[in-house]
């Protein structure tokens, strides 16, 4: 029996893909393309040589969900879709509550109707909002701090009260820290329309000629270096982290939260060095004033996820550096294949065309 994945055309969701397919999963794919292109479904199937279905439906149009609950007899759902631009919740909140929490009851609403009851869910460590401590664990009281984080806290919840109404429900609460990387072929990845709000995509867009210099937020946090610190993890194992939570909650009637991260924080400043020593690239920077909202320092007790579901991070800062920049480097355009690379008038990468010849295959 199947598994679907709402959102897995998008970055988290077509690397979980893979490590599905790889392992024997049969799977299907939902997803409305709003923040991902088909291309990277083509992607998933070069990688693994498997095909599978695809949906191209919105969450928010219950009818059509139910379609593919009609067609396909499902096993369990892995619910990534959802709109998650911090900033862009704060000036466009109806769309955010609209889209995360309305598109999520409907499938909740047709997944009761259809009897399927295994559900793991993208929540975030924004959940956490202003963590007064690290190393954050479940435990720790929960706040978000804007729509985007309220809409994961809210669905959260809900989730809570689905399974206190029904404890045939088995549901997988996933706390990611922060996702970089890319799949080790350079053919899937990150792929941020526009200006990247988050670190990593901006560094690599820096080191590839796309920006001038990255701006570091803020020097005068409470940290080594004043700047930073967060949990990056590399994009696969997180998506491993998905088949260990579906294999829990195959196994058990709960609901149970799990924090996704290694464990280890990096400032701002030792991702800019990992990077240009991972890829031989610089990238220049300068400091401006921190981001509203920001948190110094955020990374993850992630002693649960090795007990209960057997789970713990692999890759290294290397690897998450040398994955990103080698799909950044083979996709200057991301997954737009019609446009002309734009990367070509940086100096460096000549240099790290060399590092990539000797790496891929
Ligand atoms: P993404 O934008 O790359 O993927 C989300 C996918 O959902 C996209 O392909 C988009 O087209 C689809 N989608 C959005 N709304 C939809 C709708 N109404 N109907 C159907 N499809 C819809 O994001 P991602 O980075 O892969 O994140 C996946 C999940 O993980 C999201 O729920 C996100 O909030 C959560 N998350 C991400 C991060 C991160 O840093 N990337 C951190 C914590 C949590
Ligand atoms: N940063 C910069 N310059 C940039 C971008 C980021 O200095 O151009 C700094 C930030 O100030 C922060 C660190 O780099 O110290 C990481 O910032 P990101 O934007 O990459 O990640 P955040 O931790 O701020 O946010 C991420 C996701 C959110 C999610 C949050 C908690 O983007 O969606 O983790 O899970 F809510």
């Amino acid at each position: 029996m199947p598994i679907l994945v709402t959102g897995g055309a998008g970055y988290i969701g077509s690397h979980t893909c893979v490590e599905l397919l790889n392992a024997g999963y049969e799977i299907i794919v939902l997803d409305n393309l709003l923040n991902s292109k088909r291309e990277s479904l083509n992607r998933i199937s070069e990688i693994t040589g498997k095909s599978f279905p695809f949906y191209k439906i919105n969450l928010l149009n219950e009818g059509e969900i139910e379609q593919v609950f009609i067609e396909n007899d499902i096993e369990a759902v892995i619910h990534f879709a959802g709109l998650k631009a911090v900033g862009e919740s704060v000036r466009l909140p109806l769309r955010y509550y609209h889209n995360n929490i309305t598109g999520t009851i409907n499938l909740l609403n047709i997944m009761k109707k259809y009897d399927v009851n295994r559900l793991v869910f993208s929540s975030s460590a924004t959940v956490y909002g202003m963590p007064e401590k690290v190393p954050i664990s479940e435990e720790f009281p929960l706040k978000a701090l804007n729509p985007y984080g309220r809409t994961k806290l809210m669905i959260e919840e809900i989730l809570k009260d689905l399974f206190e109404s029904d404890p045939n429900w088995s549901i997988a609460l996933l706390r990611y820290f922060n996702p970089i990387g890319a799949h080790e072929s350079g053919t899937i990845g990150e792929d941020p329309n526009g200006i990247p709000n988050n670190l990593m995509p901006f560094i690599t867009q820096v080191a590839i000629g796309k920006m001038p210099e990255l701006s570091v937020f803020g020097n005068d946090y409470q940290t080594a270096d004043g700047t930073g610190v967060r949990d990056y993890i590399h994009v696969t194992d997180l998506a491993k982290g998905h088949l260990k939570a579906l294999e829990k909650v195959a196994s058990s009637q709960e609901i149970e939260a799990y924090n996704l991260g290694t464990g280890k924080g990096y400032s701002v400043l030792e991702m800019v060095e990992a990077f240009e020593v991972a890829t031989g690239v610089p990238v220049p920077y300068k400091v401006v004033s921190p981001r509203p909202g920001d948190a110094a320092i955020c990374f993850a007790d992630a002693s649960k996820a090795k007990r209960e579901l057997q789970w713990t991070a692999e890759k290294s800062l290397r690897d998450m550096c040398e994955d990103s920049w080698r799909w950044q480097y083979n996709n200057p355009n991301g997954f737009d294949k019609n446009l002309i690379a734009t990367g070509t008038g940086n100096p460096h990468l000549s240099k790290s065309g060399d590092f990539f010849n000797t790496k891929i295959e």
